[in-house]
């Protein structure tokens, strides 16, 4: 059995550390950690010295107890994220479904999972496929293009506004509000602080919901937005700012982590030519990329849970209000899952962790993400067998989203 108590290093070690996550998730580390202290102890967050110190959970098995296990391990006590109070106060965070217990959780997640179940996200194939080849035939005749802005971004941003009747025009506002709240901490994208996106890009947010919000009352659609506006739990309806951030939730979600995960495994098409010769000459792979890359990127880095009373997770004393995080990053390439897990392999079958490890907050997007995905491959690939990098990629800033912020390519005089 692994011991639990590091020594060294180890047991000092800060998972979340700026330095730590500049190249994206500290994989080595996460490897240490999965051998020798799977449930480890840091002490703080340097860079939110008012915030506790926190457990983090490193393994497939034990993130799968935690998960499943909401008496235990709260989404409402303390947020979803390491970071308690950062861009939203907690009094916000908890107005969103994934920051509820149940049984609101459930009944307003209910509210919405007819329209997300594979049978009916299948029914968006044709329009999310013209989406796509839109945004590609704008790009006709460039030789060199960024995949995360020029593509990704506004094929992610149409598909979820659509969802949510946002009017196309808008797109692009919508974008830069979710990318510099979600990437707060990142100084390439956000340089003036969070100070910043605080007094101005959250306002801002709030106030464009409440127009969109004030519409939907006056003339409902059918789009998630009039979902939202309409829905009554428990004989109430939801009050303004679980409203707003409801909307918030939808639109983050489907902004981030689908851009996330092409750009991602797009680059490890390019970087693995056998992974991308495979795919090319069978594309019926496409579903065994989209679960890879999926699996060795997944678009959350980790989510938090806040124990509601003393407990025992791997040996190790978990103290009632202890934060208690998730490391998916480290869960995706848990060895006793996964051969050889940091190898990209379109051939793999296993299950992984990146939607979430089975409990109730389960990625109600699973379905639209993997469509989106399959799609954007299909389409890139489909135009653009021989794409090649064209410089260096980089990674967002944050031990929360795993995501690259700028992936340059050039169309090699192959294609
Ligand atoms: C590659 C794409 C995606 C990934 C990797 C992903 C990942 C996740 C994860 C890990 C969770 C669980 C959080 C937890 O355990 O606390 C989650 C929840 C959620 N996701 Fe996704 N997601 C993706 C796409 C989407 C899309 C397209 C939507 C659509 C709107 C969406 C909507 C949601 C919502 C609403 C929740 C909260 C569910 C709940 O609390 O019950 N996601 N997602």
């Amino acid at each position: 059995m692994a011991s639990l108590k590091p020594t060294g290093s180890l047991a000092d070690a800060l998972v979340i550390e700026g330095e730590r996550w500049v190249d994206g998730p500290p994989h080595e580390l996460f490897k240490e950690l999965r051998s020798e202290c799977p449930v480890h102890w840091s002490e703080q967050i340097p860079e939110f010295p008012e915030e506790r110190g926190y457990w983090s959970v490193t393994r497939a098995e034990d993130i799968a107890s935690v998960s499943r296990d909401w008496e235990t391990y709260s989404s409402e006590l303390g947020g979803v994220t390491a970071v308690s109070d950062s861009v939203f106060p907690i009094e916000l965070a908890r107005a969103m479904f994934i920051g509820m217990d149940p049984p609101k959780h459930d009944r307003l997640k209910a509210l919405f999972q007819r329209g997300f179940t594979p049978r009916r996200i299948a029914e968006h194939e044709e329009s999310i496929r013209a989406i796509t080849v839109g945004v590609l035939d704008r790009l006709e005749g460039r030789e060199h293009f960024d995949l995360v802005t020029d593509v990704a971004q506004p094929v992610v941003s149409r598909v979820i506004g659509s969802f949510m009747g946002i009017p196309p025009e808008d797109d692009a506002i919508w974008a830069r509000l979710m990318n510099t709240t979600l990437g707060a901490g990142d100084p390439d994208i956000n340089p003036e602080g969070i100070q910043t996106v605080m007094e101005r890009d959250i306002p801002e947010i709030f106030a464009r919901c409440s127009r969109l919000i004030a519409e939907r009352r006056e003339h409902p659609t059918d789009d998630l937005t009039s979902v939202l506006v309409h829905a009554e739990i428990d004989g109430e309806q939801l009050a303004e700012h679980e409203l707003v951030m409801g909307f918030f939730l939808l639109v983050a979600a489907g902004n981030d982590s689908t851009k996330a995960t092409y750009c991602s495994g797009m680059r490890a098409l390019i970087e693995n030519s056998d992974q991308r010769a495979l795919l090319l000459d069978d594309p019926s792979l496409v579903t065994g990329a989209v679960e890879e890359s999926l699996r060795m990127f997944p678009a959350f880095a980790h989510f938090r849970r806040t124990a509601t009373r003393d407990t025992e997770l791997g040996g190790c004393p978990i103290a009632k209000g202890d934060k208690v995080i998730m490391w998916y990053a480290s869960s995706n390439r848990d060895e006793s899952r996964h051969a050889d897990p940091d190898r990209f392999d379109i051939t793999r079958t296993e299950e992984h962790q990146a939607f979430g490890a089975g409990g109730r907050h389960f990625c109600l997007g699973t379905a639209l993400a993997r469509l989106e995905l399959r799609v954007l491959f299909e389409e890139t690939l489909a135009r653009y067998p021989a794409i090649e990098l064209a410089g260096a990629p980089a990674q967002t800033l944050s031990p929360f989203i795993n995501q690259l912020r700028t992936l340059p390519v050039r169309l090699s005089p192959a294609a």
